[in-house]
């Protein structure tokens, strides 16, 4: 091996490493979020209300020797108010980081480190030719499905039904089928807002269990029920004045056509379906930040969908026919709205044909 002859006393680091001191902190900083909600610390305060340092130190076992840096970590981050070295919740701690809160957030940021996760191998995820994941007894588990569950509620769930309700059927529709539903919070919110209405959320076999717990939990069981198949194969039941699919459809690009068809017979004449979902166009990797955008396409199974106009006219051919579109916020850069009437054969008018937006995912 040739000695490496450089002066040490001359090299020069200086203040530009900040920013990768910054991106090991941000590293660090998670992990103290992380052992924090792992603990349990959160629930205990909220519980017991503000305590001394060593109260919280005895009664969740942590080594005294951390206890101070810990919770100062906590408290710099906003998650902790600490008055006379009394620690308790603060009110976004309350918010976000107490299961009972409405918007709890801990399943959400726990699941981003899940072992043997995408993010927790990146490296593979990067480099494996084909998305994880893709067969029918493959995931999601319940952990994801819950995480998901707090990541809809950070407005997505509330636009979607916003939109909904505006439908001028809504109020007097009677059913809905809620496509891979997974935690029903779709079908739950829109029969919130319409007393009249029951739904089926239709998911695989092994996630029906957690799609109970969130009905249970919205104590919804006498309106909403659930249904186990596979969407490719089985028949979802046909009548249903709404028929929504929300964030489905990635990893069927191939079999869009068919999947409308099944949308199609189950919707009654003149029925709606909506469908929720993040598109590359009209422009490939424009909108949000490079990491948001990986982890959007690491959610939709490699990438988006393609062209809207492609999307839209595959319903149209299909006798579903596009009403509305609207584009609605979510955390990793806007999703788009389809509202679809479905037309009865006799109503229908020819197809508009559209070009492909021409990216390699996309052709
Ligand atoms: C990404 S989750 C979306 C859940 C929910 N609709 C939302 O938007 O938050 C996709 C859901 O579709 C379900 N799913 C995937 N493939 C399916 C299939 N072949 N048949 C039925 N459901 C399926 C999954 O189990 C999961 O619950």
């Amino acid at each position: 091996m040739t000695p490496v002859k450089t002066d040490l006393a001359n090299v020069k680091v200086g203040e530009e490493i900040s920013s990768i001191d910054g991106i090991v902190d941000g590293y660090k900083t998670y992990q103290v979020l992380r052992a924090g909600l792992e603990l349990g610390l959160f629930e205990w305060l909220d519980e017991h209300g503000p305590s001394s340092r060593e109260e919280i130190g005895n009664a969740l076992s942590i080594n005294g020797m951390f206890t101070r840096s810990f919770l100062q970590t906590l408290a710099e981050l906003g998650y902790l108010s600490g008055k006379n070295d009394r620690f308790g919740n603060t009110v976004n701690a309350t918010r976000f980081l107490v299961r009972k809160s409405p918007s709890y957030q801990g399943d959400w940021i726990l699941n981003a480190s899940q072992e043997h996760g995408q993010w927790d191998c990146l490296k593979d995820t990067l480099t494996s030719a084909a998305p994880k994941n893709t067969g029918f007894s493959d995931g999601p588990s319940p952990k994801f499905l819950r995480a998901l569950a707090e990541r809809s509620l950070r407005g997505e769930v509330q636009e979607v039904t916003k939109i909904l309700t505006g439908w001028d059927g809504f109020s007097s529709a009677k059913t809905l089928l809620d496509l891979g539903g997974g935690h029903g919070l779709y079908a739950i919110a829109a029969c919130q807002k319409n007393p009249g209405l029951h739904a089926v959320i239709f998911d695989k076999p092994h996630v029906i269990d957690l799609t109970r717990e969130f009905i249970r939990h919205y104590g919804m069981e006498d309106r909403i029920s659930v249904m186990a198949g596979d969407i490719v194969t089985d028949d979802p039941g046909s009548g249903y004045d709404i028929v929504i699919i929300s964030h489905l459809l990635y990893k069927f690009r191939a079999e869009l056509p068919s999947i409308f068809k099944k949308v199609e017979a189950s919707l009654k004449p003149h029925g709606l379906f909506v469908s929720n979902h993040w598109f590359c166009g009209p422009v490939c990797g424009t909108g949000s930040s490079g990491v948001k955008e990986l982890d959007r396409s690491i959610h939709s199974y490699g990438h988006p969908l393609c062209h809207p106009e492609e999307f839209a006219s595959e319903m149209f051919k299909n006798g579903l026919v596009v009403m509305k579109k609207a584009v609605i916020t979510t955390n990793f850069g806007d999703a788009l709205v389809h509202l679809a009437d479905k037309v009865p054969v006799g109503e229908r008018r020819l197809p508009i044909h559209h070009e492909s937006c021409g990216c390699e995912s996309c052709q």
